[in-house]
This record gives structure tokens, C-alpha cells and sequence, in this order.
């Protein structure tokens, strides 16, 4: 299989800030990648350089085998960007927007409007299809960006973040879309905040942080590399999480997360079943405030939370917890 994307020791910096630190990576023709990182981690950097929006310090990057420094203007007639925010015309209508794009793009005028209507229908946006697009909901922004990507047809399609700001019935119409255009043979490099999606659509995942590629490989590499299964419990109150966490300590095997903001605590373990009696057994009868517990194996969340360290900054006091805490109530 040849690689659709070839990227070797991508170097970026602004000014004395280092966007990217030596980057490799490929996609094989007809795959699906998923860039994963932090915030400022330096995707979109990487995106803006295969697309040529953005010129490289060191290193090389080629697109369906053009090297984008060198024949930028070969590799835009190859691929389709839907950038992180949306680039329509607030103007033009729906119809008018992809249309012009695919005049830029030198379709003919007719194929053009044939592009444009099936497209819009696609999108569910055949009745705003000739309202200006400020009068767009972000969401239908959104799906009419993602649109005007695709009007070429491109051989290789850059997602960065397709579907931050969509609701989650718009997103999972979009993941069926973006699973359907992969199934197709459309090469994809995707970025995204939500690791499910991740999970979902992409065939390899490479993870940055701070302009270096930490991890790579399948999301079921990724989670083996995490290991181990997780006890969770959801609570209806934070306040009785650091005496949770004093309680099932014994039985971490690594540090215990907590996310007083969502009322949960991850912990993980080792073993089975017999995890979850032992804890239960633990808690002895503090589990009023309790709403959910379960076992579970490690998901792309956890693996993002071991890889980048941020559990570790979210979560400073997992380690101060109080001997006698006074919980305001719940544990009894
Ligand atoms: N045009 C620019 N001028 C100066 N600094 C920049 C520029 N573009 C990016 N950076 C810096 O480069 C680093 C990487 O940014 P980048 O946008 O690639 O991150 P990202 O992974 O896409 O983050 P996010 O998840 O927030 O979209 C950041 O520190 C950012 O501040
Ligand atoms: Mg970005």
C-alpha cells in the first residue's frame, strides 16, 4: 500500500515557540488517521502545512506523493481542507457559497451547481440552500464547510476538528458521512478533541503533545499500552470523593482520577470481578451518595489522560487527601 500522506521530521516554530519539534508520520491511501493532542499541541500547525497554507522550517511532507513546498499548487487540486473555524462566505447563499468553490476549484458552471445541490441535500441543507449563510446556525456552518470540501472530490480530505459545535445528532450524522467517504477510498486525516470520535473513524491514531509525536498505533495499541481495567464510581455529591478515595486506595494500582466537576473517580486496578466486591466491600455501607459503579477497560480518554500527564495536573490533591476528611454529606 502507498502512503497518501508522508511526513518526515516536520519542524514549525513561531518566533522562540515551537510548534513542532520533528514530526513523522504516513497515512496509507484509502485510510483514516487520527492527530490527537492537547490544546496547542501543534495539529492544526501540521494541518496547515500538508494543505500548503503554511511553509515548513525543516523536515518534508508529501500529498499523494507531491511535496507540498515544491508543487503547492498540485497538491490543492488533490485535496479537500475543512479547517478548524469555519471559512464560509457570510454573504452568499448556501448554494452560492459551494458553487463558487467549485468554480475555484474549475469545475465547470454546471457541474458546479450539480456538485452544490447534491451536496446541500446531503448536508440536510437543501431548505436554507438559498438563505445568506450569516443567517446560518453554527452548526449549519459547520456542515456547509465541511461541503464545500468536498466539491472536487478530493483524493485526500484534512478534518480538523469536523464536528466541535455540532449537536450529537448532527455529529453522528457527520461520522456516518465522514465513515461513508472513507469507505469510498477517500484518504482522511482527521483532528479532534473527542476521543470517541477518534475511536470510531480512525484506522491509526498518532498522538502530539507539544510538537512531538508521543504515541502511535490502533486504538486497541493505545488502550494495551494504558492497560488494566478501571474501577468507576459516579456520585450525586464531589464532597464524598476524597473519603472514597482514602477507602479504595488499597486497591489502586496506579493513581486514582478524580473529576469533582463531572462526580467521578477512576481508579485503576487489577483482577476482575472481584475488584468490584472487594471495593463495595470497602466502601461498607458509604455508598449512599453513590450513583453509578462499574468496571471497565481503559478508554482513548484514559489513554489521552496517562500520555499527556494532565490527570496528574487536574487532579493535584489525589495525593492530599486529608486522614479524617470531614465530608459535607452523602458518606454517612
Ligand atoms: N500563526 C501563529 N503565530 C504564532 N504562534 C502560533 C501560530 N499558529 C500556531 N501557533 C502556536 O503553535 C502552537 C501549536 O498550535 P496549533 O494551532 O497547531 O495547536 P493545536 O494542536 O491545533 O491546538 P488546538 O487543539 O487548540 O486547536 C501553539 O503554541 C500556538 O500558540
Ligand atoms: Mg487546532
Amino acid at each position: 500500500m502507498t502512503d497518501a500522506i508522508l511526513v518526515e521530521g516536520l519542524q514549525k516554530s513561531f518566533g522562540s515557540n515551537t510548534a513542532l519539534a520533528g514530526v513523522d508520520l504516513t497515512v496509507p491511501e484509502g485510510s483514516v488517521l487520527g492527530l490527537l493532542g492537547p490544546n496547542g499541541a501543534g495539529k492544526t500547525t501540521v494541518v496547515r502545512i500538508l494543505t500548503t497554507l503554511l511553509q515548513p522550517d525543516g523536515g518534508r511532507a508529501e500529498v499523494a506523493g507531491v511535496d507540498v513546498v515544491h508543487e503547492p499548487d498540485r497538491v490543492r487540486s488533490l485535496i479537500g481542507l475543512t479547517g478548524q473555524y469555519a471559512a464560509v462566505d457570510e454573504y452568499l447563499t448556501g448554494f452560492e457559497n459551494l458553487e463558487m468553490v467549485g468554480r475555484l476549484y474549475r469545475l465547470g458552471k454546471r457541474e458546479s451547481r450539480d456538485r452544490a445541490t447534491e451536496l446541500l441535500e446531503r448536508f440536510d441543507l437543501t431548505d436554507a440552500a438559498t438563505r445568506p449563510a450569516k443567517t446560518y446556525s453554527g452548526g449549519m456552518r459547520r456542515r456547509l464547510d465541511i461541503a464545500a470540501s468536498l466539491i472536487a472530490r478530493p483524493q485526500v480530505l484534512f478534518l480538523d476538528e469536523p464536528t466541535t459545535g455540532l449537536d450529537p445528532r448532527s455529529r453522528l450524522g457527520m461520522w456516518e458521512f465522514i465513515a461513508d467517504l472513507a469507505g469510498g477510498g477517500t484518504t482522511i486525516l482527521l483532528t479532534t478533541q473527542y476521543l470517541e470520535e477518534a475511536d470510531r473513524l480512525a484506522d491509526r491514531m498518532v498522538v502530539i503533545d507539544r510538537g512531538r509525536v508521543i504515541a502511535r498505533g490502533t486504538a486497541d495499541e493505545l488502550k494495551a499500552q494504558v492497560g488494566g481495567q478501571r474501577l468507576e464510581f459516579t456520585v450525586t455529591d464531589a464532597a464524598v470523593l476524597p473519603a472514597m478515595v482514602e477507602r479504595l486506595r488499597p486497591l489502586a494500582v496506579d493513581a486514582p482520577h478524580v473529576d469533582e466537576q463531572a462526580r467521578r473517580l477512576s481508579i485503576p486496578v487489577s483482577g476482575g470481578a472481584e475488584v468490584l466486591a472487594d471495593a463495595l466491600h470497602r466502601l461498607d455501607g458509604h455508598t449512599a451518595a453513590v450513583f453509578d459503579v462499574g468496571l471497565r477497560r481503559p478508554d482513548l480518554d484514559d489513554v489521552f489522560l496517562a500520555l499527556t500527564g494532565h490527570a496528574t495536573e487536574e487532579s493535584p490533591g489525589a495525593d492530599e487527601v486529608p486522614a479524617e476528611p470531614v465530608p459535607t454529606g452523602g458518606v454517612r
